[in-house]
Parts: structure tokens; sequence; C-alpha cells
């Protein structure tokens, strides 16, 4: 490592800790209901965490997307927006904050992440085409399935291994990447996407040596690349942490520099700048008008894509404040302290910690669920159940059935434990890793999950399960027995 976490601080104990460096100035009641109401909760829930409402919920990890905590000076710069259909001042702002941060000067705004791959995948892909990508995320594969693609994930033999030291687990493996081509021929391959800080295998970075190395064999073919930079931040900080050449170099040099190896760059802005929203953008006029038209069909007009302007100046501003270490390495300080308390308790989660959150792997947690009756939904229930933590299972629910009526068993059974940015305090994050660590003594009570309710797309959001033994009420049972009271 290069260099030391600003918001990690060494004690005079000896410990190393992560502090927070921000202030609380609003507050939200939170809820820690008895474990009989949460047992309630889980089931009108379909022992589904998306299900849950959060009345019913004490730290909500579902997600990082949308629930990041806002600075007063987005807060503030709400009050400047400028409310108009067409040529707001607010997307210029927006428009040029992009252009600083980023480094691309035309924008098309959208409403979020999957509105930008909507709009690409019918800009650039035909049946038949190829989409190599170091991983998928669920809505880039839904998007690029829709208009007939099929992608490649073509990750280096590091990236799904649990326990690991590599610093880039989302590197693009550059030999499959050419064999790819070969196979497919350059003409069936519209673009090459990389995700930065790869989401479903961990938030695992990848290098710019990687990204120059998949630059290159890309000019050889004449193959354009797409960034996806919902998690650029992350991405960013462990560039600077982890690769020697950008040790000095500033989150905004490095930035640059990423989205200076791709012809396209979009976002999902519930991530990257803590609002809501997404964008776009290029410096090819022509790649800029495959896609313009698009926009004002699903979106809305060019100068506000679908959000509101008051979202569009807090982008901006969201922008600007990735770029500032202290805020970028916030939550990758809290989710290294997460990682590594669990790694000493002996509990399975990713290494080295990644972005977006800790990710527990659940076949080594629950090895005696098969993955058929989806570990990694179940120990999401179950810490809920016994924290009123909610976590999000991203492993077979997440994935699909196939024509054979069988599910398509994910490579990884992971529960991602979300740290959205300066949301939660490190007690809350040592209650967390407490709860998490009674489930795995008592982790043999867990039992498994069969669908009830199975929607044909995205089964994941709104599918409802029922568990196939009796195992909840008897988890509810020994949780009580141990702690003496129902917290
Ligand atoms: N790409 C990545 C890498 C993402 O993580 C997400 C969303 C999207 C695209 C889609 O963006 O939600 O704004 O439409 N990730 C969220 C998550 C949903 O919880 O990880 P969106």
């Amino acid at each position: 490592m290069n260099q030391s976490n600003p918001t990690t601080i060494k004690f005079f104990s000896g410990e190393e800790l992560p502090v927070e460096l921000h202030k609380v100035r609003i507050v939200q009641k939170l809820h820690l209901k008895p474990i009989d109401q949460r047992l309630e909760a889980i089931k009108r829930g379909g022992y589904n965490t998306f299900l849950l409402n959060t009345t019913d919920v004490f730290l909500d990890m579902l997600t990082d997307s949308g629930t990041n905590a806002m600075s007063d000076n987005q807060l503030s710069s709400m009050h400047q927006a400028d409310d108009a259909y067409a040529g707001s001042q607010s997307f210029y702002r927006m428009e040029k904050a992009l252009n600083e941060v980023f480094g691309k000067e035309l924008v098309l705004p959208v409403h979020q992440g999957r509105a930008a791959e909507n709009i690409i995948s019918q800009a650039f892909i035909r049946p038949g085409h190829a989409i190599p990508m170091n991983y998928h995320f669920t809505t880039t594969k839904a998007h690029m399935e829709l208009n007939g693609g099929k992608i490649y994930e073509i990750y280096t033999d590091e990236a799904l291994k649990i326990k690991s030291n590599h610093p880039f687990k989302g590197n693009i493996d550059i030999k499959k990447l050419v064999d790819l081509i070969a196979q497919y021929g350059k003409e069936n391959i519209p673009f090459i996407r990389l995700e930065a800080s790869t989401n479903l295998i961990g938030g695992q970075p990848f290098s710019i040596a990687n990204m120059r190395e998949v630059r290159k064999v890309a000019d050889e073919n004449g193959i354009m690349m797409v960034l996806d930079a919902s998690l650029i931040g992350e991405n960013a900080w462990f560039i600077k942490q982890r690769e020697a050449e950008f040790a000095n170099a500033s989150i905004k040099d490095i930035l640059r520099t990423m989205c200076g190896l791709c012809e396209i760059v979009y976002f999902s802005s519930r991530k990257v700048s803590s609002t809501r929203g997404g964008g776009i953008c290029t410096n090819s006029k022509e790649l800029f008008m495959q896609m313009r038209d698009l926009v004002p069909l699903y979106e809305g007009f060019l100068t506000y894509g679908g959000m509101s302007v008051r979202e569009i100046e807090a982008m901006a501003v969201g922008l600007i404040e990735t770029t500032d270490e202290t805020v970028i390495s916030q939550s990758p300080g809290f989710i290294e302290y997460a990682v590594k308390e669990m790694d000493k308790l002996g509990i399975p989660v990713i290494t080295p910690a990644g972005a977006l959150g800790a990710h527990v792997d659940a076949m080594q947690f629950l090895p005696h669920i098969p993955q058929a009756e989806y570990p990694a939904g179940a120990l999401a229930a179950a810490l809920y159940l016994v924290s009123g933590c909610r976590g999000m299972e991203r492993g077979t629910i997440s994935s699909v059935r196939l024509e054979n009526g069988e599910d398509l068993l994910s490579d990884m059974e992971l529960l991602r434990l979300a740290f959205p940015r300066r949301v939660f305090t490190l007690s809350q994050t040592k209650f967390l890793i407490d709860r998490l660590n009674w489930l795995y003594h008592n982790r043999e009570l867990v039992g498994g999950l069969k669908f009830v309710e199975e929607p044909k797309v995205l089964r994941f959001f709104m599918g409802r399960l029922d568990a196939t033994s009796n195992w909840p009420e008897k988890l509810v049972e020994k949780f009580k027995k141990d702690f003496g009271d129902s917290l």
C-alpha cells in the first residue's frame, strides 16, 4: 500500500480505527425492533430484504445507491436550482463539473445508471454482438441482452477468489480479450466495458496499467471502450493506494487518466455523487449524436434527462467532492475496518476489502445449504432477523432461471453489507460485526429458502420466498436464550 487512509487514525493504544471526519448536523431516527417483530417483518417481506419497510430496519446496508449522506454544500446548492425545461443553468453547471472531473465535454443527462445502459445498449448493440467486460452488473446485463448482445466476463484467475491479497481483482485478462476478439471478429464487438470497483465481485478495482493494456488491444482492433463510472471515485482511491505510479497523484488526476482512456463514460449518480440521476459523457461528437436522440425519447429534454434541477445542482457539487480524499476514502476506511474484524473472527469475507461494502461469502458461512436453496439469500434474511441490519443478496437469487427451469447458479454467493458514505458510525459498525459473529457461531441453525413468487426479469427485486423449514423460529428461540432479551 502506498498511502494510509486519511480517515483511519493511529491511536495511542496501538489500534488503528476509522474516525469520522465530518460532523452530524441532521439526523434520522432509526428503528431497532424486538426480534419477534423482525420475524414478522421478514415473513411479510417474503424473506427478501428488498421488500422490507425501513421502519422495520435498524442499519440499512442494502446499498449505497441514493443513500450516501449529502454534504452541506450539496444541500445548499439545491437552492440555486434553475427551474427550466430547456436550457437550465443547473445543467450547464453539471456539464462544467463533469468536464472538470472526468475531462469529458459532451454530456447526456439520464434519470439513473440503468437508463444510461439502456441508451448505450440501444445505440451500439445489435443481435449477435459480443460485449467483453471485467464483470457484469445486473442491470447492465439485462439491457445488453435485451438488445441481442451476449456478455463475456473476462476476469483474471484472481477475481473470484474469496481470500486474496491481489490489489486489482477487477482487472481484465488480456489474453482472454484477444482470444474473444479473434473468435467473434472485431466487427461484432461494439465496445469493451470496464466497470470501476467491480460491484458484483466485491467492489474490486482495476489498475490503470490494466486499462492501458486493454486500450492497446482496443486500438489495435478499432474497438471503443466504455467505462461504467458509478464507483469510479473509490477505484481511483484504490489506485492511489495500491498502484505505485499514482502514489503521489491527486484523485482528480487519476480520475482524468481513467476517463481519458475511454471513449464513453457513464455513471449512476446515485452512487458516484451521492445524489440521484446519472449521465453519459464523451468527447466524440459522432458518438454523442448516435445516442442523443434517445434521451428525449426515454428520459426527458437534453438539459434535465428525467432529473429534477435540484438533483442536478447537488450532482455537480457531489462530483467535485468526489475528488476530495477525505470524502472518497471514508467508506473504504470503514469497510476495511469491518473486513479486518470479520476476518479476525473467522467469518469468511472477501479480501482485500473493496468499495461499496463488506462482502460475506455465504457458501463458506453456510456450507450446509445447497446453492439451489440460496445460501446468500438465507444469510441476508438470517442477519436481518438477528440484528435488524439489512444487507443485499448477491448470488443465485440475483441470477436468472434458465429455459430448462433450473437456476443459473451464480459464480459467488455473497451477502453484501453496504457502507454508504458518511452514514454509519463506528459503534453501529461494531454492533453489526457482533451480531454477524453471533450468527456465525449459530450458523448450523440457518436453513435454505425457496421461491413462492418469481418475477421473470430481475427477480431479486420483487421475488418472494419462504423458509424451507421452521429454521427462522429456531434461530429466534436461540437468540432470546443467549441475549436474555429480544433486541
Ligand atoms: N452500474 C453499476 C456498477 C452499479 O452498481 C449500478 C447500480 C448501476 C450500474 C445501475 O445504476 O441503480 O442508478 O440504475 N447499483 C446499485 C447497487 C443498484 O445497489 O449496487 P442505477
